[in-house]
């Protein structure tokens, strides 16, 4: 039996390298997982390190919540919340950063491609990996999916784990294990690096249709004249929409690149024609949430109880342990 637990940071709109790289997946493990309930969570705390405007973050934890009710997570058999209401998950973060040693944090890539990129390089940033530990060892979760830029939190969360439970001569903490979709690569964005939240280079796939359409039309392309023939591989449009369409859809598309006479215009429109087919009940699943926003609470908050019911017998194992009861 293992316990799958995920979180998606609230720190702007979902998008689609979160639905791919994350949400389908996860949800898809959920279901093949049925014994055991699992967590899933909408990472607030985590969003304060790049957001720091809280009528935006209401917002964004809504539409995060939103993106998975929209693909179907079934709140039945799993445990549904806001980080932030277990507000327990801080207090095991400072427990835990007294045992996190200084170079592994300092070491960490997600940390020195942030703070090489971001303005702001805050001592949350800094930190990221530790609370992201305690969410995962809070709630015992054996197998975490996650995309591979996650891996190396993963490995902290584990090494943090061995070291609490090695130093305390108890088997007190989970070490938790990694779940990555092989098939599934990082998802590029629109300007062909990583697609984050925190790089303004997303893909929305819920906005309204002519929203959408600008937004797959900002998508950064070569200068190869509309006539001559195109590289299929090294065009991000051709790259997302061969993640999503089958393998029929790619080669026509594929043929079509190099065949010349084709710009990317046309692409573009293909790949917008895809989106809109694809996710068209996803799409009206997610609107109709976030034009009834009471319905999400509800179901936040039956899932806010039960993750109580699980952190805090933990928590009070460790504060036990550590001299604090
Ligand atoms: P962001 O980078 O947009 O802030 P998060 O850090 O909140 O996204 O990521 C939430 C989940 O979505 C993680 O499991 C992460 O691996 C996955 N994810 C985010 N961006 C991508 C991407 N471009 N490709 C694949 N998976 C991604
Ligand atoms: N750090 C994750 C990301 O950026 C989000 C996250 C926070 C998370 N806590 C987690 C993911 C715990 C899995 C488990 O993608």
């Amino acid at each position: 039996m293992a316990r799958v637990l995920t979180g998606i940071q609230s720190s702007g709109r979902p998008h689609l390298g979160n639905i791919l790289g994350a949400i389908v997946p996860a949800i898809q493990l959920i279901e093949q997982n049925s014994k055991e309930e699992s967590f899933i969570f909408i990472a607030d705390f985590h969003s304060l390190t790049s957001q720091k405007d809280g009528a935006i973050r209401k917002q964004n934890t809504l539409a995060v919540a939103a993106a998975w009710l929209a693909f179907g997570l079934d709140i039945e058999k799993t445990v549904f919340y806001r980080q932030s209401r277990i507000p327990e998950v801080a207090e095991l973060s400072w427990y835990l950063n007294c045992f996190a040693p200084f170079p592994m944090l300092a070491n960490a890539h997600s940390f020195k491609d942030k703070s090489s990129r971001l303005a702001d390089v805050n001592a949350g940033l800094f930190t990221y990996p530790v609370l992201m530990a305690a969410d995962i060892l809070l709630y015992s979760a054996n197998l975490v999916p996650v995309g591979k830029d996650q891996l190396q939190h993963l490995e902290m969360a584990r090494d943090l784990a061995s070291t609490f439970n090695h130093t305390l001569e108890e088997e007190i903490l989970t070490l938790p294990e990694a779940r990555i979709a092989e098939d599934v690569m990082t998802i590029p964005g629109t300007d062909g690096q990583k697609m984050s939240k925190s790089y303004q280079n997303i893909l929305d796939i819920f906005l309204p249709e002519k929203e959408l359409k600008k937004n797959v039309n900002a998508i950064i392309t070569d200068s190869t004249p509309l006539e001559e023939p195109k590289d299929p591989d090294t065009c991000t449009v051709f790259k997302l929409y061969s993640l999503m369409a089958s393998p029929a859809q790619t080669q026509a598309l594929r043929a079509q690149y190099l065949a010349g006479n084709f710009g990317y215009g046309h692409a573009k429109k293909e790949l917008l024609d895809l989106l809109l087919t694809k996710f068209a009940a996803e799409r009206a699943r997610f609107d109709f949430f976030m034009n009834h926003p009471e319905e999400i609470e509800t179901r936040l908050i039956a899932g806010e109880e039960k993750a109580r019911r699980v952190a805090l017998p933990l928590l009070n194992r460790v504060r036990e342990k550590l001299g604090f009861l």
